[in-house]
């Protein structure tokens, strides 16, 4: 299969509230959530969206589904044109699909040794090489560190430096190269995986894309829609998390003239959901998921 459909069931049953409605996918990847989606649906329509136009290929033939090829920041502005504000409810799946990573030349994989892209999208400029080569020392440095969670950043921004002052870093080989002396021995793959994944969401500036698209989850869901987020890493799922509790990234709570909050979302689970472990055994990339549900009020 093209991508193993993370928490299913439990995504599909969050977001769905009117089989009559409006539904977006804003990354549609293999298509797995949307699959399940068009099962759930009656008159109702969806709405996909991916950045990477490979999976065009995985496209559903059928006239209530449609997919745009585009970033998901630009939500607001897709809906508007194709006239379906307000939509009943939003899904996103965050991160990379395992298809993508198993594409050597994109560049996502420690298993390969290709060239430095990590680019979702094709059409943007900035890629892994550009970050690893052309960023300044502290700017490398704070991306190890807050987006991998490597605890010697230091060590390494060092070796990228040392390294990129001799030759270029142009291939994910090369950095696998000056990284796994720095790992520790039983554990090289995770601290590859992390450093791979730290410039990965720099180069697709994951986290500032979340933080658009989630603002204008705020305009765009109807009142009593369903918005339904899978993530796999820690900042994101706090930027979620927040943004649920409070409608800001930073999860303080606002109230207006009169003392009343001012909540654009109501949680409909203040624990996020988790896959069991017969999913985790059967799907490891699912091990760390966290689906989050809310409702626009
Ligand atoms: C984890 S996969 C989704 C898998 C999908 N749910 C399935 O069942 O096959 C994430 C997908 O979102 C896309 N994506 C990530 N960030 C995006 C963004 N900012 N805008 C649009 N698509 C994005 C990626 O290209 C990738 O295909």
């Amino acid at each position: 299969m093209f991508h193993n459909a993370v928490l299913l069931q439990e995504s599909i049953e969050g977001l769905i509230t009117d089989p009559d409605g409006i539904y977006v996918d804003a990354t549609f990847g293999g298509g797995g959530h949307s699959r399940e989606i068009m099962k759930h649906l009656n008159k109702g329509k969806l709405i996909a969206f991916d950045q990477d136009d490979d999976t065009k290929k995985n496209v559903i033939n059928d006239n209530r589904f449609m997919l745009i090829n585009a970033n998901y920041r630009y939500l607001k502005n897709f809906i508007r044109y194709h006239d379906a504000m307000p939509v009943t409810g939003i899904l996103a799946d965050l991160g990379i699909s395992s298809h993508q990573i198993d594409i050597p030349e994109k560049g996502f994989s420690i298993r390969y040794d290709a060239v430095l892209d990590m680019r979702m999208d094709e059409r943007q400029s900035l890629t892994a090489t550009n970050v690893v080569n052309d960023y300044e020392e502290d700017e490398l440095y704070s991306i190890l560190k807050n987006y991998g969670e490597i605890r010697n950043a230091g060590k390494l921004t060092q070796a990228i430096i040392r390294k990129r002052k001799e030759t270029s870093i142009t291939t994910t080989g090369q950095l696998v190269a000056l990284a796994k002396p720095l790992a520790p021995g039983h554990l090289a793959n995770k601290y590859l995986s992390r450093v791979f994944q730290a410039i990965r969401i720099e180069v697709n500036q994951e986290l500032d894309n979340l933080k658009i698209f989630l603002e204008q989850c705020k305009e765009v869901i109807g009142k009593n829609g369903r918005l339904v987020i899978i993530a796999y890493h820690s900042l994101e799922d706090r930027l979620v998390k927040n943004f649920f509790k409070s409608g800001n990234f930073e999860g303080t709570i606002e109230k207006d003239f009169f003392g009343n909050t001012m909540l654009p979302f109501k949680q409909i689970s203040r624990k996020p959901i988790i896959p069991g472990e017969k999913e985790m055994e059967e799907n490891p990339r699912s091990r760390s998921a966290k689906l989050r549900i809310a409702e626009k009020i």
